[in-house]
């Protein structure tokens, strides 16, 4: 821990961002620049704080403190953005402990290895005549000159030992560390030969450049076609992109990757001017691959075959993202029918044509290629027509089958999404969307659809973290046995058990809904330019995920489905999965308990008008925070304008208004 504060009190966050490329002007006590995390060269809103040693861009929202701006700018992780501090601050980093020193030493000596087995087969490749067929085959690939230097390929020739006797005796490493690298291969006889060998070499560098791994591919007609290092202590390639190095800078200015499946994919790419193009090494994307991108842009565009192996790699790549969401969050469908993965990942697929891969695309036609990649379909829809294809869905059966394969995917989207979505599905399928809807929630007993390969898609509500507890299932301090329990914040609480019973009543009695979401229209037309930060649905009052979980499952339903008796809202909230039966059934215990309901609509709506304030007042005090550390007088004047708007906005909503559109008794007697 020490040298990590060493570290951050020897660096001046000022002077380290602007050494790092991003001009900066001082305004007062902080200064401004553009900010390189997102696209802009108008306005400024980048600010540095000397103060507190932190950064905020109000365009983006990226903030944070030196290490997070050069984990960010560099697309490093912790480790290494510690260790390009450290070396800048003249700080010696003590390694942790024994074993990671002498890790450490054996790490330095494998890529001090690695790094000189590229510059030989690199000058194999350039200028030897052991060479000669590489670079015949270089140039029949059409990889020109700039792109055999930049990627540094090489030629490993078609020998047994040609590695192995120069690294030996020539340079002096031992056989152990040449296996250890994944250079030479020990025969069952116990003699080491080289891995590589007749192949053109790909030297495998990771974020920071270093030379980790190779991948070599045979220039004649042998098997694999492809070779890859073996894992190593330095080369994971679920962790690693090939050509990330050189497309860091393209993908950060162009705000988007595009992922690719092969080297000379990637090759021909840069060679045509596309820099942010990456391939993972021959396997499906991981979640570390998607956490490595997301530091850079969160756009993901993947082009992968068009061929029936090519789309079940695809189809195995997206099943591992979504796999992988499970942690961090879920799909969700954004207003340009973008799928999010992993909170914030918006996943295209970029469609090729039959037969043809990138490489031969862009070589053939590069306009083709800018072409396919601006009309790249969001996830959503690429699924579609992958598990759509070659089914006959004028047969039941089919129909069916297709439902089976995508209605898990349509759970996993927000309400208001999923009935977009629904309404493709039934463009697509033929199926009627009630029946899909009925499918997706109404029958407990086909809601678990049958996967007829087999395979488990991560369901709607698994793997998330269990709720916090609602108000009254929080035990109460001197019942909480030994351990000492901070007892629950007044303000908090009184809000938890104010959403509860909105929620409640909400669920209980039909029309509620309508009662609240007319009055927060009424006040946000009145404010419109905070529509955005506070929203006008029931949904956006319900701060408890649990609560808003609940509403989305209820709200999905299409109005005529919804259950109009106190019956038939029990019989629903049965019918859910825990944890949301147990917190449905104890809301409307809640409802049933207050007889008098007459008034549940304007109790529904002092309820609101509660929670909206309450989300006020919090905004109000984060602006005032906010602003209270900026120096950029237009940003300044931008926030005071909203807090002003906001008062206002507080002050409309304190003030108890009749509802003139929904009057309880008159609309209760009409209607019960
Ligand atoms: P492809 O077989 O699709 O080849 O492999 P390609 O990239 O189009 O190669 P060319 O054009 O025929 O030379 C795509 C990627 O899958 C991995 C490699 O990373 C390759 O670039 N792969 C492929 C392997 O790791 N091993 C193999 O045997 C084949
Ligand atoms: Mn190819």
């Amino acid at each position: 821990m020490n040298q990590i504060d060493d570290v951050r009190n020897r660096t001046d966050i000022v002077e380290l961002i602007t050494s790092l490329g991003v001009g900066l002007r001082r305004t007062g006590r902080s200064y401004v620049g553009f900010c390189p995390f997102h696209p802009n060269t108008r306005t400024p809103a980048f600010t540095v704080y000397p103060d507190t040693q932190s950064f905020y861009c109000f365009g983006c929202h990226a903030s944070g403190t030196a290490f997070d701006f050069v984990m960010r700018q560099q697309g490093l992780d912790f480790r290494g953005a510690l260790e390009l501090l450290a070396a800048r601050a003249g700080v010696t980093l003590a390694p942790r402990s024994d074993s990671e020193r002498q890790e450490d030493a054996r790490r330095a000596r494998l890529l001090e290895l690695n790094a000189l087995a590229a510059r030989v087969f690199n000058h194999v490749l350039l200028s030897t005549r052991r060479g000669e067929a590489g670079r015949a085959y270089v140039e029949q690939r059409q990889v020109g000159p700039e792109m055999v230097e930049a990627f540094q390929l090489g030629y490993a020739p078609d020998e047994w030992h040609f590695l192995l006797e120069y690294l030996t005796e020539k340079k002096g490493y031992a056989p152990d560390e040449v296996e250890a690298a994944g250079l030479a291969v020990r025969h069952e006889s116990g003699r080491l030969y080289d891995r590589f060998r007749g192949r053109l070499i790909f030297p495998i560098r990771n974020a920071k450049g270093e030379t980790v791994g190779f991948g070599g591919r045979i220039i004649s007609n042998g098997q694999p076609k492809y070779l890859n290092s073996p894992e190593t202590l330095v080369y994971k390639k679920g962790e690693l992109l090939y050509g990330l190095d050189l497309a860091r800078e393209a993908i950060r200015t162009e705000d988007r990757t595009i992922v690719v499946e092969g080297y000379f994919d990637v090759i021909s790419a840069h060679q045509h001017g596309f820099r942010n193009v990456v391939a993972p090494l021959g396997t499906a994307l991981t979640r570390s691959h998607i956490a490595l991108l997301k530091r850079l842009s969160h756009n993901v565009a993947l082009a992968l075959d068009a061929d029936a192996a090519g789309q079940r790699a695809t189809l195995k790549g997206l099943d591992a993202l979504r796999e992988s969401a499970e942690a961090g969050g879920r799909m969700v469908a954004t207003a340009q029918g973008i799928v999010r993965l992993e909170s914030d990942v918006a996943l295209r697929i970029i469609r090729m044509p039959e037969g043809r891969d990138p490489d031969e695309v862009i070589r053939a036609d590069p306009d083709l290629w800018r072409r396919l990649v601006a009309e790249a379909v969001p996830v959503i829809e690429f699924y579609l027509s992958a598990y759509t294809a070659g089914l006959d869905l004028t047969r039941p059966e089919e129909q069916r089958l297709a439902l089976d394969r995508l209605l898990p995917l349509v759970a996993e989207l927000d309400a208001t999404q999923q009935r977009v979505y629904l309404s493709r599905l039934e463009q697509v399928i033929g199926v009627r969307a009630e029946l899909i809807l009925d499918l997706l929630r109404g029958d407990p007993a086909r809601r678990r659809p049958v996967l007829r390969d087999g395979k488990g898609w991560p369901r709607h509500g698994e793997g998330r973290p269990a709720p916090p507890p609602l108000p009254d299932e929080a035990p109460h301090p001197a019942e909480a046995g030994a351990a000492p329990v901070a007892p629950p914040h007044p303000a908090l609480d009184a809000r938890r058990a104010t959403e509860a019973y909105l929620l409640a009543l909400a669920l209980y009695h039909p029309g509620v809904d309508a009662a609240v979401e007319a009055s927060l229209e009424a006040g946000l037309a009145r404010h419109p330019t905070l529509r955005d930060l506070f929203g006008g649905r029931l949904e956006d009052l319900l701060e408890e995920p649990l609560h808003r979980e609940l509403w989305r499952h209820f709200t999905t339903l299409p109005p005529v489905w919804r259950p109009a008796t106190p019956e038939q809202v029990r019989a629903w909230a049965e019918g859910q999965d825990e944890p949301f039966r147990e917190t449905a059934l104890r809301l409307i215990a809640v409802a049933e308990r207050r007889p008098q309901t007459l008034r549940y609509r304007h109790e529904a709506e002092a309820c609101a008008r509660k929670l909206r304030e309450a989300q006020i007042a919090a905004r109000i005090s984060q602006f005032k925070e906010r602003a209270h550390a900026l120096e950029d007088a237009e940003e300044f004047e931008r926030l005071a304008r909203l807090q002003a708007e906001m008062a206002l906005y507080r002050a409309t909503v304190q003030r108890p208004r009749r509802s003139s559109t929904f009057p309880d008794a008159r609309d209760t007697l009409g209607q019960e």
